[in-house]
């Protein structure tokens, strides 16, 4: 590989890398400036790397312990998580915005998700960035969201969704937390709008019509463009996303064609309030 370089994709969000092997371990300078680079950008996009399950692992754990998903592992491999769509599928994983697992008290803080196979045409994934939509808003809106903390909540997804039974699950059922609406990201300080569609339930302490209104506004306010980037997958493409300041949204535009990769999930913590 030559030398390691970085693009941006879009001014909020996104760097597209080159000149290195991610399927080789990580020397502490490269690693750094990989770091770095994805606390500024919040998902970085890598082409042509060669990853069976061990060095997705391995990649993984160079970034902190493997998270298990509460649908458990696949390949028989801790942490390694199968991500797969095709003609038969009923539903897929990340069909609308969100961060991973935020149903979990501890979300993970990173995932890595390589694609081997890709349709001809489609099944992009959305990043956002949730530092620019939080700093977009008005200060009284930012005040107000400051102080206010959201349920989330992971029985309507996978039961409902996946069909997934209780006994399939990771702990024998569905993981539920409380986290601040707005979190202070551990690394950088900066803070970040943190509910999502996927996994919050509704804001604590208001009552439901004005807890709905209210996360309908965030969810139309992140989905715009002017906070995203769009990446289009090809065979052997990795990219990897902050779960605490960036949300995602996988397209299954793609039917009957097959997409299908593996994602690891690196352990976090407790979301900080501001
Ligand atoms: C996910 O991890 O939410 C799925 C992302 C994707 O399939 O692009």
């Amino acid at each position: 590989m030559g030398r390691l370089a970085m693009a941006p994709v879009t001014p909020a969000i996104g760097a597209e890398v080159s000149g290195v092997d991610l399927g080789r371990p990580l020397d502490d300078e490269t690693f750094g400036a990989l770091r770095d680079a994805w606390m500024d950008r919040l998902v970085l996009f890598f082409r042509d790397q060669t990853l069976d399950p061990a060095a997705l692992q391995r990649l993984g754990r160079r970034f902190g312990p493997l998270h298990v998903h509460p649908q458990g592992d696949v390949e028989g491999r801790e942490g390694v998580l199968r991500i797969h769509a095709d003609r038969d599928s009923k539903t897929y994983a990340g069909r609308r915005w969100h961060a991973d697992v935020t149903c979990d008290a501890e979300p993970p803080l990173a995932s890595i998700l390589h694609m081997h196979r890709v349709p001809e045409a489609g099944g992009d994934t959305l990043f956002a960035s949730m530092y620019a939509a939080y700093e977009a808003l008005s200060g009284p809106m930012r005040r107000l969201l400051d102080g206010l903390e959201a349920a989330h909540a992971s029985e309507h997804n996978y039961a409902g969704y996946h069909g997934t039974a209780p006994e399939e699950t990771r702990d024998g059922g569905y993981p539920a937390a409380v986290h601040p609406v707005v979190a202070r990201h551990p690394a950088t300080g900066r803070k970040a709008l943190y509910v999502n569609e996927i996994f919050t339930t509704h804001i604590v302490g208001l009552e439901p019509a004005e807890s709905r209104s209210l996360l309908d506004f965030l969810y139309a306010h992140i989905g715009q463009p002017r906070f995203q980037c769009r990446f289009r997958w090809r065979p052997d493409s990795v990219a990897m996303w902050d779960n605490r300041a960036a949300q995602h949204m996988a397209l299954f535009d793609y039917w009957p064609e097959t997409r299908s990769g593996h994602r690891v999930t690196v352990r976090g913590e407790r979301p900080r309030p501001v």
